[in-house]
């Protein structure tokens, strides 16, 4: 296994929370690279034109301190529900740094995001009307576009997949190319077309086809525009862009993607982009570490019980064939153990159900009681899908640039947990 974070950079923030914010009561700790949010947010402004509009996915890490971050870095945030848009405000987001998506936008939302000027993805036609109704009564400086499934295929992920034959957003083109060429001529505030083919799972070549789909229908739409303006002057082409959590997987870049999409979109640099990365972002900068509690000795398998499991890793636990993390081994000082004679061990997070698995089989340096489990790639996906089954806290969360910058998050306490249930 190829470790995706430095074990020096690794043993050297494990260490120092270790004798410093890491408290009796914390089971398990999870560490975020601040830095390297600082680089990929760097890569992606470089790779693509100055012009583009980079709304970062909230749904990938809600955090506020990561967020109060990315916000320093001049970018926006695509969000996908209410919450979302209240969290970035909170966070100082201007409204013209908001992308607001949701395929169940109610009259309330619709409205309240006109009357703000937050740039608005229409998700069916059902809703176009609903919009130029509001139209009819509000005054708005929004950009609006409407989501289109370019309906490229499913990836390997069928549930993080949307562009399918059928799916549940957007608009499908090959059945609704007329009405959606009439929808752009009927209304004026129309600008934008909006897509995302799926998140994980959907390879680069499948992306690409999706955007070049939306791309080669807004030239269509402009090419039969009156006058001199262009009818469709937003593309917006989602996010998606896939991570690499096993060896075997590619490893891509901002650049690369771009480079392809222009080779197929030749024009696309005459369109105002908006993109919407979360997972490609995030997924990186992220780790946990969790103590081992007991490791169980039963006939030939060895089962490490530690402190995270089906509460942070919901989809890895409940869709084991399609999620995975790389996992190492930390000793009770935060050395990254490195022997090379490996046992085989079942590891079992602490819910109480027989499937909070997860991994089976993982080859590691012997492992004993006190150690620490070590996940990686954790940044985008985990923390933001906490579930509450057993009422599990969620855990602190250390921020680090080189050196531990403080806590971004404490640990949920006792009493928050009863207001929640409250
Ligand atoms: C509309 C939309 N945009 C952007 C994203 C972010 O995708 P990713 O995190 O894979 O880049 C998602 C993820 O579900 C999405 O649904």
């Amino acid at each position: 296994m190829t470790l995706t974070h430095d074990p020096n950079q690794l043993e050297k923030v494990l260490t120092q929370a270790l004798t410093s914010l890491w408290g009796t009561e914390d089971t398990s700790i999870v560490f975020y690279d601040l830095a390297a949010l600082k680089t990929r947010i760097n890569e992606l402004k470089t790779a693509f034109p100055d012009t583009a509009h980079h709304a970062i996915a909230v749904k990938a890490n809600p955090l506020v301190g990561i967020l109060s971050y990315l916000k320093t870095l001049d970018v926006g945030v695509e969000a996908a529900t209410l919450p979302e848009l209240y969290l970035a405000q909170q966070c100082g987001y201007s409204e013209k740094k908001l992308v607001f998506d949701s395929p169940a936008k109610t009259v309330e939302e619709l409205t309240y995001a006109l009357k703000a000027g937050i740039h608005l993805n229409i998700d069916n036609l059902i809703e176009i009307s609903r919009v130029a109704q509001l139209y009819e009564r509000i005054k708005s400086s929004s950009t609006c576009g409407i989501r289109i499934n370019p309906q490229v295929g499913t990836g390997k992920i069928k549930i993080t997949s949307v562009a399918g034959e059928y799916s549940k957003f957007g608009v499908p083109i090959k059945q609704f190319r007329s009405e959606l060429i009439k929808v752009f001529e009927d209304h004026q505030w129309l600008r934008a077309v909006h897509l995302h083919v799926g998140s994980q799972g959907c390879g680069m070549e499948m992306l690409v086809e999706g955007v070049k789909t939306i791309y080669d229908f807004a030239q269509e739409v402009n090419r039969h525009s009156s006058g001199n303006s262009r009818k469709i002057s937003i593309l917006d082409i989602g996010g998606g862009l896939p991570v690499s959590y096993r060896d075997s997987d590619p490893e891509w870049s901002f650049e690369k993607y771009y480079n392809r999409l222009v080779k197929l979109c030749p024009q696309l640099s005459e369109y105002q982009l908006i993109t919407e990365f979360g997972r490609f972002i995030h997924a990186h900068n992220g780790w946990v570490a969790s103590r081992v509690e007991y490791v169980k000795k039963e006939k030939d398998i060895e089962t490490i019980i530690t402190h995270i499991g089906a509460d942070m890793f919901t989809r890895m636990c409940y869709f084991p064939d399609d999620w995975t993390h790389r996992i190492t081994v930390a000793d009770r000082f935060g050395r990254i153990k490195t022997d090379t004679a490996k046992r085989r061990y079942t590891i079992a997070g602490p819910l109480c159900f027989s499937g909070d698995i997860l991994g089976k089989g993982i080859f590691l340096p012997q492992v004993q009681e006190g150690d620490y489990l070590i996940l990686l790639d954790t940044g985008a996906y985990t923390l933001g899908m906490w579930s509450r089954h057993n009422s599990r806290q969620i855990p602190k969360v250390i921020g680090y640039h080189g050196k531990i910058a403080g806590i971004i998050k404490e640990k949920e306490t006792l009493e928050e947990i009863y207001k929640f249930w409250s």
